[in-house]
């Protein structure tokens, strides 16, 4: 598959979906688990995948919904496991290898954007769950699953939207500056400064963020432009009991791969006496049983013009 002497062991992808994204918490990981296999259930839905047809998961990560499409469709569908980590696919192709399932896999190392080594019009459907929301240019990428899929292919995508978030940083900032500096509240300062870390919080920033930049909208945008049709598109806000539980989980995870966790930033920007207050105001909030998080998945289904 790829030269095993270049290859580096790690990297920001593989140390989040491999090591960091539980926060090493086993009730927390499960929780995390069952949440994302039903985004990858509803993406599975979307592509309609037949035995016999070749597909890609870009940006297949550990190969969590290239393999559970193997398992459920059977027969001889195919599949191609693209994704920019080699680490991450070297674990996939381990898993594919237990499995019993490597036959039906081919790996690739490359971006969504060029996917060279996967030939004009060879697909039949493409799938991608959380990628492109890393993708700087997200027509490019799409214009490139329209290269690889034959006319009437399909392509399935579930993305998160991030943009709330990002506002509601930018909307701190906004406070925060509008006022004078005994009028704000030390706990909302904290506040701006965690949540900045983690999301853009100036116009500009978010402009120039691949997570922060688009919403479900653009998505459609971002199809049409690349020559989809049939565009559907489902936006769904859950609303629901958070899967956070404690305060350490909450302070050792991190709400995106490229985002610091939160004690990581109390460590670096905060005081010990701001850490105090903090933990102080908002443990009472996060292990509270009613507490409630919310997530935004956009799902996206179209098709390349068959003509
Ligand atoms: C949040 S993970 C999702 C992994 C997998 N799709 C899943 O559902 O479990 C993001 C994945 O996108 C990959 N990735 C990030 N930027 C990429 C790019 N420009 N091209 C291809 N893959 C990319 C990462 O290596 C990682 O595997």
């Amino acid at each position: 598959m790829m030269d095993e002497n270049t290859l580096p062991e790690r990297d920001v992808w593989s140390d989040w979906l491999l090591h960091g994204r539980d926060g090493g918490d086993p009730h927390y990981a499960r929780a995390l688990r069952a949440l994302v296999e039903r985004y990858v259930e509803r993406v599975l839905a979307g592509a309609a995948l037949q035995p016999g047809e070749t597909f890609a998961d870009v940006g297949a990560g550990e190969g969590l919904l290239a393999l559970r499409a193997l398992e459920l469709t059977g027969g001889d569908l195919q599949v191609w496991l693209t994704d920019l980590s080699a680490p991450l696919l070297r674990h996939a192709q381990q898993l594919a290898e237990q499995r019993g399932l490597a036959q039906r896999c081919r790996f690739l190392c490359a971006t969504a954007e060029r996917l060279t080594g996967i030939a004009d019009e060879s697909l039949d459907a493409i799938t991608t769950r959380s990628v492109l929301a890393y993708v700087a240019d997200k027509t490019a990428a799409l214009r490139e699953f329209h290269r690889v899929l034959r006319p009437g292919g399909r392509i399935s995508i579930g993305e998160p939207i991030f943009q709330d978030e990002a506002v509601a940083a930018q909307a701190m900032r906004a406070v925060i500056g509008a006022n004078a500096p005994e009028a704000v509240s030390p706990l909302l300062r904290l506040m701006h400064r965690w949540k900045a870390s983690q999301f853009p919080d100036t116009d500009e920033a978010i402009r120039a963020s691949a997570i922060a930049s688009y919403s479900e909208r653009d998505l459609v945008r971002f199809a049409q432009n690349a020559g989809f049709v049939d565009v559907h598109l489902e936006l769904h806000i859950d609303a629901l009991p958070s899967i956070v539980r404690t305060w350490e989980v909450f302070i050792n995870t991190a709400p995106h791969p490229l985002a610091p966790p939160l004690s990581a930033i109390m460590a670096e920007k905060f005081t010990p006496s701001e850490r105090e207050l903090f933990e102080r105001s908002m443990r009472p909030v996060i292990e509270d049983p009613r507490a409630v998080s919310t997530e935004r998945m956009a799902y996206l289904t179209a098709r390349k013009p068959r003509a």
